[in-house]
């Protein structure tokens, strides 16, 4: 069998772009929102349901699964398995890295303003024990990685935010913002990563950031309700377990050792995980990283790079611009469009069979591997038929 080629232009792209039957109706360009399904992720899931109903049901929960799940996971977002436990959505990693802090009266948390409320409403129970919370950079306005340190204060204990900005499309700076900030004193950096990762290489293992959550329904297609929580490897054995349950020790595999009363939590993030997870999620969700695997995170990141530019391009000619300009390197696969009634341009690319979103009064586009040129000039098409 001939190798596929995998650069931005390839013809692997291609055949993966086959796989999308709702591609066929509609051009997609909302994967910010939540991404279609390709087929084989769809055969796993109805694999996955026949066997519940027609077949011996105990075969499915194979306890390689969650590891397998784990440490393609880890590929993908530069860490190590144990580095990672398993959620059910960002907000549920974030709830429990924010519950495995001992908040103390005077601590500050700092948040960017227009964050995802996944982001926000965590850090209402760091408030509860005595910290207060104040927001960064402007209402309506990217908020970038300086007017974060700006907003620091002695008293800044923590700061959480949105690795790529769901409602301006800004990525920040992994690498030097949590370095900048722990040199400022800061101790815990928490990142939502649901709108990076699967497009993006995050390195984790390589930056500062303490804690990283997602949830597999948007960048990695999914059915919704599995995600991981990356927690640095250092906080393991420091920070108290909000989440501790019997798939935080060794009697999740042995099963032998389910009746056992004094068993030590695992030496990793796996600590963190709260009981049986969605098996028919991970299946799914392995269905599509496998789809990808030729890729890897790297050959995802030059295909979206490629696409990126050349939406860029297509913008430009139609004088368009977005929020977050498309040759920033804060660019990411979100893009804000700057047009005068949004609302009615959005409407008009829906009815053209072009899906977009309407987010902070713009139009959102939000290609994928998938998406090809045509998609774009089908959507600069409806833009120039407003002129
Ligand atoms: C930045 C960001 N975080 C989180 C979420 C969803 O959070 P959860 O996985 O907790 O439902 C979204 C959904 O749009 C998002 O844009």
């Amino acid at each position: 069998m001939t190798q596929p080629d995998l650069s931005p232009r390839g013809d692997f792209w291609n055949r993966h772009r086959g796989l999308y039957p709702a591609l066929e109706r509609f051009t997609y360009l909302n994967n910010a929102s939540i991404q279609p399904l390709p087929t084989p992720v769809a055969e796993a899931l109805h694999s996955f349901v026949r066997t519940a109903t027609e077949g011996d049901p105990d075969t499915l929960y194979d306890s390689g699964v969650p590891g397998r799940f784990r440490t393609t996971v880890a590929r993908w977002l530069g860490c190590s398995e144990g580095d990672l436990a398993l959620v059910t959505s960002t907000s549920d990693g974030l709830i429990k890295a924010v519950n495995s802090v001992p908040w103390a009266p005077g601590d500050e948390v700092v948040l960017p303003h227009n964050e995802f409320p996944s982001v926000v409403y965590p850090f209402r129970m760091a408030q509860a024990a005595g910290a207060s919370v104040r927001f960064a950079g402007r209402p309506g306005r990217p908020v970038t990685e300086e007017e974060l340190l700006a907003a620091l204060s002695p008293k800044t204990r923590a700061v959480a935010f949105s690795w790529v900005s769901f409602s301006t499309g800004y990525k920040m700076d992994l690498l030097e913002l949590p370095r900048a900030l722990k040199a400022r004193g800061v101790e815990f950096v928490f990142v939502d990563g649901m709108q990076g990762a699967g497009v993006w290489d995050p390195a984790l293992s390589r930056t500062d950031v303490d804690f990283f959550s997602f949830q597999a329904v948007k960048w990695v297609a999914g059915p919704g309700g599995i995600g991981t929580l990356y927690v640095r490897p250092d906080l393991w054995r420091s920070l108290q377990n909000p989440a501790f349950s019997w798939y935080s020790v060794p009697a999740c595999d042995d099963l032998s050792l389910l009746t056992d009363t004094g068993l030590e939590p695992f030496d990793s993030a796996r600590r963190w995980d709260g009981g049986t997870p969605p098996w028919i999620q991970m299946v799914g969700v392995q269905a599509y990283l496998d789809l990808l695997e030729p890729a890897g995170p790297a050959g995802i990141a030059a295909r979206m790079n490629f696409l990126l530019d050349t939406l860029r391009g297509r913008l430009e000619a139609a004088g368009v611009k977005t929020l977050v300009p498309l040759d920033s390197p804060h660019r990411s696969s979100i893009a804000l469009l700057e047009v005068p009634d949004a609302a009615v341009l959005h409407a008009r690319l829906k009815a053209a069979g072009i899906l977009t979103a309407l987010r902070m009064g713009r139009v959102r586009v939000s290609p994928h591997v998938y998406n090809r040129e045509e998609d774009f000039d089908r959507l600069v098409g409806i833009l120039a038929e407003r002129a």
